[in-house]
């Protein structure tokens, strides 16, 4: 069993990776790398790319993961080389299917290709190592699924050469919402003083305040009901997701919505308080993360170069061999 998954380097992380993907990174010999190729999709800032990929990598190492497992995709070229290739066997017609593609570029004259060609790249991130677990957050489930949809049409038409990866999907936390607005999921690339977004590196008392204002329902009651009450279902979610307990059942111990937030806001400080001092220790000593992030680029060359090689052969361009 291989897992992998990567987070886009776009923003400061949020509760919501962290809950939706992050925290399902157990596999110690998994590939787990900061997805900075997919962070040039709409404009961007190099330096600011620059200093998120760091800081993305450092939480992805303070999150627990083993040096060798974590590493930074650009500093892997083969992803851009398969990436290649496997648009060279997707159709047009699919990628622009991809919601993603059309909730923020069809139709604007500034649209990069590369976001159109975005779905691509992942699949090649998934494909290159023999994935065949890919936890992620429901927001990517359609990736993932054109992603197993390239790599059976590739097989049958150059031969076997790719795993068919399957969906790892979570039972909860699959789409945390925005706090201040709970029918909208929580996103990295909202303002970063955005009062509903929660990030993983901000001061506690500040995660506190911002759960303690969340926007709550209309009534009194506490329920888990996704139509009627989104906002008290999320902040159930994301109790249970952080004290492995099951929502609907949690409901039951509330009576008001104030003793609901505080304990929310323990259980999530419970979760994010190791994080955020793991983070400051490796923060503080660069030469070591450097030497982690080192290891996994080696090993991740080394894992991805025979499976590119058989694509290139599979595809008909061994000129020279
Ligand atoms: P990204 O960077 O947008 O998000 C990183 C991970 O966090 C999950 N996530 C959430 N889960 C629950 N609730 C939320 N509110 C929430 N917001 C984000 C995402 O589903 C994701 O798992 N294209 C991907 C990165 C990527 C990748 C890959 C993932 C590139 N190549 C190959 C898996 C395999 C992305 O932009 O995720």
């Amino acid at each position: 069993m291989t897992s992998l998954s990567g987070i886009t380097p776009s923003g400061r992380l949020t509760l919501g990776n962290h809950l939706g993907a992050l925290r399902r990174f157990t596999d110690p010999d998994g590939f787990y790398f900061v997805a900075n190729l997919h962070a040039m999709t709409t404009k961007h800032d190099p330096r600011r790319l620059a200093a998120l990929t760091r800081e993305t990598a450092t939480l992805m190492l303070a999150a627990g993961l083993p040096a060798g497992t974590v590493f930074v995709q650009a500093d892997v070229p083969a992803h851009a080389q398969l990436a290649y290739l496997l648009e060279c066997t997707s159709y047009v017609g699919e990628l622009a299917r991809m919601i993603q593609y059309k909730e923020k570029g069809r139709g604007k004259p500034m649209t990069r290709a590369s976001l159109f060609t975005y779905p691509c790249l992942m699949a090649a991130d998934i494909l290159l190592y023999g994935t065949d677990r890919v936890p992620v957050g429901g927001d990517q489930d359609q990736h993932v699924e054109l992603a197993r949809d390239i790599a059976i049409r590739f097989n049958r038409e150059y031969g076997e050469t790719f795993v068919v990866p399957e969906l790892a999907k979570a039972a909860l936390a699959m789409r945390i919402k925005d706090l201040a607005n709970p029918t909208a999921k929580m996103s990295k690339s909202a303002a970063d003083d955005a009062v509903g977004t929660i990030r993983l590196l901000d001061p506690p008392d500040v995660i506190r305040r911002q759960i303690l204002r969340a926007v709550t329902d209309s009534g009194t009651e506490v329920r888990h009901d996704e139509e009627a009450k989104p906002g008290i279902t999320n902040l159930l979610e994301i109790l249970a997701t952080c004290t492995d307990g099951d929502p609907v059942a949690l409901a039951a111990a509330y009576s008001s919505y104030g003793e609901l937030k505080a304990d929310v806001a323990e259980a999530v400080l419970s979760v994010i308080e190791p994080l955020q001092k793991e983070y400051a220790v490796l923060a503080s000593e660069p030469g070591a993360v450097d030497g982690m992030l080192a290891q996994g680029r080696d090993r991740a060359i080394a894992a991805g170069e025979p499976r590119l090689r058989a694509a290139i052969r599979a595809m008909g361009l061994t000129g020279s061999e």
